[in-house]
């Protein structure tokens, strides 16, 4: 297994090229299950859990081109992917995959939507907590399905396919809104969906949508008004920038100062979090190639958030704030509010000297001077990343192990922060 080594102390200065974002890539690969046509969707990031979608997809006959890179082409450019799927050669997805990615779940809506039926594993346990499925289930039997649990499987189907449906959501889910909007662009009539997620991944799908032949109203908004549709043709779709990727290489420019153009990243989509790192006190400056994030010698600055849906601090941020504020010249109190056991990076930062103490879903993180390397271990993606931030600022070295949960959503990590002047590389095997 893969290790990350790093040794702490370099200030980061020069340019980091922000991917596609996974968290748009994902759900956008499964829309093709929709249309018989070509989906081509460019800025698709190289990432494991890409890779591993395409072959969930392909098990359902999806044909799936990944174009070669171009003369010319910036190595950091994303993939162009091509997906196909005539027709739906299977409409089961097995334990086996999905067991491996929550995310694959999400073919559920597309399947009922295209074959009046479809057979998907439940996602089983999670690293950050309990991530039940049951706003998914709601929505798909308020657009008509009938749903039987068996043998660890949603059995889904619509006989005489989906009807438009009032989908009113008790809470902000992602996943569920990605699957009620999936299922209900082809649903006979009109859906609404209400306390929809408005994370900018979802907008980047019902773009999508569109491009596609969908009828849509309230895109970028909480209240989604969609008019079914018989048929979706093929499209062509650029990923968006990848807001986790930006909020995380800010982080790590902010923990040990320098100056870094983040290119081609979306400032607009991470407000909070820019807002959060003014207040601790780091320079973020939006510009027309990207964001500059800059610190010369100043202190960072406790800070006090919540995590909570878009427009609000992502809780995909959390993990790395915390490693930011551990060297902060005071106390910061971090509050988690999605997922109530996402805090698996408190003890590793703990290894490398940081001071936090968890008092149920808030931790109090107190400011330390200087944090010490250490062999530490990655728990999950985003934990694994703040292990990264603070490895960059620890002295002496920092073994990160179990580096395939990085693998998942950053795509060439250590190249990246090389680059910029860190002396990060990866040890393989081991
Ligand atoms: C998406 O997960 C993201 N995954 C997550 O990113 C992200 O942390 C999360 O949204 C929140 O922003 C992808 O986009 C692939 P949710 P999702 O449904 O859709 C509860 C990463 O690191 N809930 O918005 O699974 C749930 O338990 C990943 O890239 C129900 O109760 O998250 C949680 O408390 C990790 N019932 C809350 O809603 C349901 O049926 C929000 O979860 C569904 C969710």
């Amino acid at each position: 297994m893969d290790r990350i080594r790093i040794r702490g102390g370099n200030r980061l200065n020069g340019t980091i090229p922000i991917s596609g974002a996974k968290n748009a890539a994902l759900p956008l690969m499964i829309v093709s299950l929709l249309t018989p046509g070509t989906l081509s969707l460019s800025n698709v990031p190289r990432l494991a859990d890409v890779r591993l979608l395409q072959r969930i997809l392909q098990n359902h006959g999806i044909d799936i081109m990944v174009a070669g890179k171009r003369a010319g082409q910036n190595g950091m450019m994303g993939d162009v992917m091509h997906l196909t799927a005539r027709e739906i050669a299977d409409t089961t997805a097995p334990y086996e995959l999905v067991s491996r990615m929550r995310a694959s779940f999400w073919v559920l809506g597309p399947l009922l939507a295209r074959c009046g039926e479809a057979k998907v594993s439940l996602p089983g346990g999670c690293a950050i907590g309990t991530r039940p499925v049951d706003m998914h289930l709601m929505a798909m039997e308020k657009l008509g399905a009938e749903i039987a649990i068996e043998g660890g499987y949603v059995i889904a189907r619509a006989r005489k396919g989906l009807k438009g449906a009032h989908i009113a959501f008790d809470k902000v889910s992602v996943g569920a809104t990605h699957a009620a909007l999936m299922a209900a662009v082809m649903a006979d009539g009109d859906t609404v969906i209400e306390n929809a997620a408005a994370e900018p991944e979802i907008g980047d799908v019902a773009e999508c949508l569109v491009k596609m032949g969908a009828k849509i109203e309230g895109i970028h908004t909480p209240t989604l008004r969609i008019r079914g549709v018989t048929s979706l043709s093929g499209a062509e779709h650029s990923v968006i920038p990848d807001r986790i990727e930006t909020g995380t290489y800010a982080m790590c420019v902010g923990m040990t100062g320098g100056d870094v153009l983040l290119k081609d990243a979306n400032a607009g989509h991470l407000a909070a979090v820019f807002d959060v790192m003014r207040r601790a006190g780091i320079g973020v400056e939006a510009m027309n190639e990207g964001v500059r994030i800059h610190r010369n010698g100043h202190a960072l600055a406790p800070v006090k958030v919540d995590t909570s849906p878009y427009p609000g601090f992502p809780t995909d941020c959390q993990a790395q704030l915390m490693a930011l504020m551990s060297m902060a010249g005071g106390t910061s109190m971090i509050r988690e509010t999605i997922f109530e056991n996402r805090f698996m990076h408190v003890q590793e930062l703990a290894r490398l000297g940081a001071d936090i103490h968890l008092h149920g879903d808030t931790a109090e993180v107190r400011g330390v001077k200087k944090l010490t390397g250490a062999p530490v271990m990655a728990t999950d993606l985003r934990a694994s990343v703040s292990l990264v931030i603070a490895g960059l600022a620890a002295e002496g070295e920092t073994l990160i192990n179990r580096v395939y949960h990085l693998d998942r959503g950053f795509e060439t990590l250590e190249e990246k922060l090389s680059a910029c002047g860190a002396d990060v590389s990866r040890l393989a095997g081991g």
